[in-house]
């Protein structure tokens, strides 16, 4: 736990603005001191926020590990999303606006959403899917996706959405792993000007997916990609999305669903090689992504919420889709690069669509900070009120630029601390009133706890230490899909005998105001521009080359993306190491796992650090990749290995 003890001081405070606080909807700190009080009934009245056909009868039934929330309850996530909002002024508000990278646009109101979502609900129960059948949602950034993930919920199939940047292979496994019934994919999607073509990763991937009975493809652009080839159509199993959509019908009402039946399954990165199959489900999740939606972005009737990140990952599922629409917000999608066709694009669409609550990734900021001032400074940004960041540490210096360069001083920053797992926020300041320190994710949320724990679960009032949720909370994952003794053993094993302990795999540090501030992962989970992988990933595709009999995968530190990844391979015998191989192993990686896992550096090694008992000791790997002195080499099994790594590594650069 040494890289726990390091901790810049920061001494720079920022007082949320009175213009703001007035306005807030949290503007005190009563509501953590009733929720710390009754927790339980802090949470059955934000339930009761939502629109239920069947009241629930009881909050909490806790069995460690094992939660339930709002049992004895029916309703549906897409009612709440999309049809409570029909019968009010909000019918005709647009619900999305979205711009496709090339410079499409469509605006869909609430009525809009109301109609393609039983459409789409409808068009999937003519193919067959039933209440708790699984479907893949494999698409570009555009309102389909959204739609697909609403009608699944309508309808009470179980989405799993598959980023789209992810291979052909990483589609597979999922869609095995999930036996999926039907998948909804597109001919294509735009990335920089190149057309991803999701259509021919699907033909590839479903060559080794039996359980997929059924594909259906969004044409991404009226007219095609301009391209045939981008879909070949297979008979029998393959449907153009528009085609059916036509003949659909709008009769598909929403089906009650118990609180507690699955809403979806979402991929994350383990420290094991098999992703962990995340697993939400109906009430609880709502509760927790619709509450910390209007607390935290503070939303309005009147604001235009964009959440930069992808449906492919859970930032996209909570504050994308979900969290926002329940409120009945407005938000912005944008399928494309921050960089296309010019670095100004994110504050152009700011501009254009007047945002007003502005929510990305550190790794992003970084890219602005580094691209220079003058990109913001071409547009008129004054509707922005309030700024959010997620998905890893963000630094001091990054938070105080976005302050100054996005918010121009006047906007409160929520740096919001949450994962895959926790389904919503749960660390977080609440912008009308938590005074802020850059890099410091604030305090828990209302109705949540957390602590600093050390390896005996005592509690660490200031200092360094493990992070751990020490109440169950609504939002939290019920499982692992189809491996329940890894949901035990990854997040409910970390203090023997304390099954009611959640550990999130976080290290964190506590300042005398009782702040955290979050330090990053304590396992082999690296955090790559904001996307979590796992280091066994990594190795386990590396080994699947012929080549190689062994890898090591470390983070390094990287200026734009956090970590960067660094492998350390070992040849099988006739094999010889060239930077031929070096860059077919890069894209091996690559293809095997997706862009965002292909590591940056390779070397070569005749042999890796390891201990006596064989494991390999990735603390100096660590040391190497980002030029350290190395730390205690003494429980290696032989020494010279490691210098020699170094001298390497280092006559490589
Ligand atoms: C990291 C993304 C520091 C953390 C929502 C966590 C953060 C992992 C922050 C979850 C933050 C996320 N400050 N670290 N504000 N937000 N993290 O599942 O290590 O993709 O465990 O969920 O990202 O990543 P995930």
């Amino acid at each position: 736990m040494s890289d726990i003890d390091v901790l810049l001081q920061e001494n720079r405070r920022f007082a949320p603005p009175g213009h703001f606080s007035e306005q807030a909807h949290v503007n005190s700190w009563a509501l953590h001191q009733s929720a710390a009080a009754d927790m339980e009934g802090y949470w059955a009245s934000r339930a009761r926020e939502l629109d239920w056909f069947t009241p629930f009868t009881s909050v909490l039934e806790w069995t460690p590990p094992r939660a339930k929330w709002f049992t004895g309850g029916t309703l549906n996530v897409a009612y709440n999303c999309v049809d409570r909002h029909i019968s009010t002024a909000r019918r005709n508000k647009a619900a999305i606006i979205f711009e496709g990278e090339p410079g499409d646009r469509r605006t869909l109101t609430y009525w809009d959403l109301y109609v393609e979502v039983r459409k789409c609900a409808s068009m999937l129960k003519s193919l067959g899917v039933q209440k708790g059948d699984r479907v893949g949602i494999y698409l570009p950034l555009i309102p389909e996706a959204a739609i697909a993930m609403l009608a699944c919920a309508r309808i009470g199939a179980i989405h799993s959405v598959v980023f789209g940047g992810f291979s052909p292979e990483s589609l597979r496994d999922r869609m095995n792993d999930a036996q999926a019934k039907v998948v909804i994919t597109a001919d294509g999607g735009y990335r920089r000007g190149q057309v991803v073509p999701l259509k021919r990763n699907t033909d590839k991937a479903l060559e080794d997916a039996p359980s997929v009975q059924h594909v259906i493809v969004v044409q991404r652009r009226p007219g095609g990609l301009g391209d045939e080839s981008f879909a070949d159509m297979r008979e029998g199993r393959d449907h153009w999305w528009h085609r059916l959509m036509a003949h659909a019908s709008t009769d598909c009402p929403a089906e009650p669903m118990d609180s507690e039946d699955v809403l979806f399954i979402l991929y994350t990165s383990g420290t094991t090689g098999k992703p962990k199959g995340i697993v939400h489900t109906t009430a609880g999740y709502l509760t927790g992504v619709a509450a910390t939606t209007r607390d935290v972005f503070d939303l309005k009737d009147d604001d235009v919420f964009w959440c930069t990140a992808d449906v492919g990952w859970i930032t996209g599922h909570s504050y994308l889709v979900y969290g926002p629409l329940a409120n009945g917000a407005t938000i912005v999608m944008y399928e494309g690069a921050p960089d296309w066709p010019d670095k100004d694009r994110f504050w152009e669409i700011c501009a254009r669509h007047g945002v007003t609550v502005f929510y990305t990734a550190p790794t992003a900021i970084r890219a602005f900070m580094k691209w220079g001032d003058h990109w913001p400074t071409r547009h008129d940004l004054s509707r922005l009120r309030l700024l959010g960041s997620v998905g890893e540490p963000i630094n001091p210096e990054a938070w105080v630029w976005y302050h100054e360069h996005i918010g121009h001083g006047r906007c409160p920053i929520v740096d919001t601390w949450w994962q895959t797992e926790t389904g919503a926020i749960v660390i977080s300041p609440l912008p009308g009133i938590t005074t802020t320190k850059p890099g410091s994710a604030t305090k828990a949320l209302p109705g949540y706890t957390a602590e600093l724990l050390d390896a005996n679960a005592t509690v660490i009032p200031t200092g360094g230490g493990l992070l751990a949720l020490t109440r169950p909370w609504p939002s939290m994952l019920r499982t692992i899909w189809g491996d329940d003794n890894r949901y035990v053993e990854t997040y409910f094993s970390k203090w023997p005998g304390r099954p009611d302990l959640y550990f999130p795999g976080d290290g964190a540090k506590r300042d005398d105001d009782g702040f955290f501030w979050i330090l990053g992962r304590v396992d082999d989970v690296l955090n790559v521009a904001g996307h979590r992988i796992g280091t066994m990933e990594v190795e386990s595709a590396l080994v699947e080359h012929p080549a190689v009999a062994e890898a090591a995968v470390v983070g390094k530190v990287h200026e734009l993306k956090g970590q960067a990844l660094a492998a350390f391979v070992t040849l099988r015998t006739g094999f010889h190491h060239s930077s031929e191989l070096r860059d077919e192993l890069k894209a091996f990686v690559a293809d095997k796992i997706g862009a965002i896992a292909r590591p940056d550096d390779i070397l070569f090694s005749a042999d890796l650090p390891k201990t006596r008992s064989g494991k390999i000791m990735r603390r100096l790997l660590r040391d190497i990749a980002e030029g350290r002195a190395l730390g205690d080499t003494t429980t290696l099994a032989d020494p010279n290995v490691v210098a020699g790594l170094k001298e390497q590594y280092e006559s490589q650069e």
